[in-house]
């Protein structure tokens, strides 16, 4: 299999996997959530969803990658010699990755073009009906979307065929630490806003009753969906994680840091929602209208909406690279295709589908699957099905297929770190994780 490529340093994994996890999902899609759930009942349930079923999880990926040191498919091939059937984990993975960039980068367009808008000062003045009816033309109009769809796909593929460490690690390094300090700056003036206090109450407040079964496999769906997992991103990486790296701490800190963005988001975002007249159940319009509101009311708006917009397309892209690496990674080392030529085979693939999905969401459009438009069947069909089923499968394969002192000997570093933990971890890993997942996924069904 020749040299594998690792990762430089300690911060280096941590940057790359928290690359990874902040992205479109905690500052576009963890508010769509949280707001079409019930707020605090959904973030109530998430919290506990991350600490519970994500960090296992992450652990579990992080093993399975680092011990193998193969892509999403080959890691099973190799811990599980001779099955057929526990490739089909990763196999899922590869599919899931391929699908979710495809919708991811419909997003990711949206975020380039506000970043076009940014640029031309398009949004200063704007009252919120024209920024919104700006949005709806701009996803009518299929030309623009389609060059920006294009340019989000290209940059991702660029980064891929350059490699790991020159690619992925650079990028991340530097420019998450600012996207944070940007989003502190957005909370304290989105929580000085006249009316913010209903936002916080709604994102804060649980109203237990709005717990059913719909709003559990929906957190847990987006819970996987924001910390990547259950997708075999986070395999392929802890397949290049150095031997003397703390998987444990790395995952814990990459579980933090994800989280804390997401819970910043919604933050920033309903207090000013609800203080601009937005609905909670409002959807895209939560972060591409919202956020440009609340640039125009700010000293310094031009610069902040810019430099917002750009890091954010960077966070989209820090994850959609690891998405395309899934499918990358498996091409080049099951099927032996060159790195040049998986990336631009899956690139283009994923391309075409991205098409459709912005044209499903064009006013009128009748691109429908089951009812739901093309790009939100992606979404629900990789969010709540593959990824919770491939999480479920990934940690019954650590707990029960595994053995036990590969999984201790990858969690300890050979006995070198986290001794009392491993017993914890490997017991949610084994028996909790299994049971809770099967239970979020079971009750959805019931009422
Ligand atoms: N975690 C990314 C986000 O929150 O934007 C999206 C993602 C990346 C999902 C990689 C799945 C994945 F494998």
């Amino acid at each position: 299999m020749g040299n594998r490529e690792s990762f430089g340093s300690k911060f280096g994994v941590i940057a790359a996997a928290a690359g990874s996890a902040i992205g479109l999902g905690n500052i576009y899609r963890f508010p769509c959530e949280a707001g079409a759930n019930g707020g605090g009942a959904f973030f109530i349930v998430y919290i506990v969803i991350v600490l519970l079923l994500g960090l296992p999880l992450m652990v579990s990926e992080f093993v399975i990658g680092r011990r193998s040191k193969r892509n999403a498919v080959g890691a099973f091939k190799t811990l599980a010699p001779g099955s057929k059937s526990w490739p089909i984990i990763g196999y899922m993975g590869v599919i899931g990755a391929f699908l979710i960039l495809a919708f991811y980068s419909t997003v990711a367009g949206w975020t380039l073009d506000s970043v076009f808008k940014a640029v031309t000062n398009y949004y200063q003045g704007k009252d919120l009906a024209t920024i919104e009816e700006g949005f709806t033309a701009s996803i009518d109009n299929t030309w623009r979307s389609i060059i920006w769809e294009a340019a989000f796909i290209f940059l991702t593929a660029f980064i891929i065929i350059r490699g790991i460490e020159k690619g992925i690690e650079k990028y991340s390094k530097i420019l998450m630490p600012i996207l944070f300090v940007i989003l502190v700056i957005l909370c304290v003036k989105s929580l000085t806003l006249p009316g913010a206090k209903e936002g916080l109450t709604f994102f804060f407040k649980p109203d237990f009753s709005k717990i059913t079964g719909r709003v559990l496999v929906n957190a847990l769906g987006q819970a996987f969906f924001s910390l990547s997992l259950g997708m075999g991103a986070l395999i392929t990486y802890g397949s290049y994680i150095a031997k003397k790296d703390n998987l444990a701490s790395t995952a814990l800190m990459v579980s933090l840091c994800d989280t804390l963005i997401a819970t910043l988001a919604g933050i920033i975002i309903f207090p000013a929602a609800f203080s601009f007249g937005i609905q909670p159940e409002a959807g895209a319009s939560l972060a591409f209208n919202t956020l440009p509101m609340l640039f125009n009311q700010m000293a310094g708006g031009y610069f902040f909406c810019l430099i917002f917009f750009i890091l954010l397309a960077i966070a989209a892209l820090t994850s959609s690279i690891s998405l395309l690496e899934v499918v990358v990674s498996y091409l080049t080392e099951e099927l032996k295709i060159t790195r040049s030529k998986a990336t631009t085979l899956a690139a283009l693939g994923s391309f075409a589908l991205c098409v459709i999905a912005g044209m499903s969401l064009q006013t009128g459009s009748s691109l429908k699957v089951f009812n739901l438009t093309f790009f939100d069947a992606l979404d629900k069909f990789t969010a709540t099905i593959l990824m919770t089923i491939g999480g479920l499968f990934t940690v019954i394969f650590l707990g029960w297929k595994m053995r036990k002192s590969d999984f201790e000997d990858e969690f300890t570093n050979g006995g070198n770190v986290n001794m009392r933990l491993r017993k914890i971890f490997y017991f949610i890993i084994k028996f909790i994780a299994p049971l809770a997942i099967t239970v979020i996924l079971i009750t959805q069904w019931i009422k």
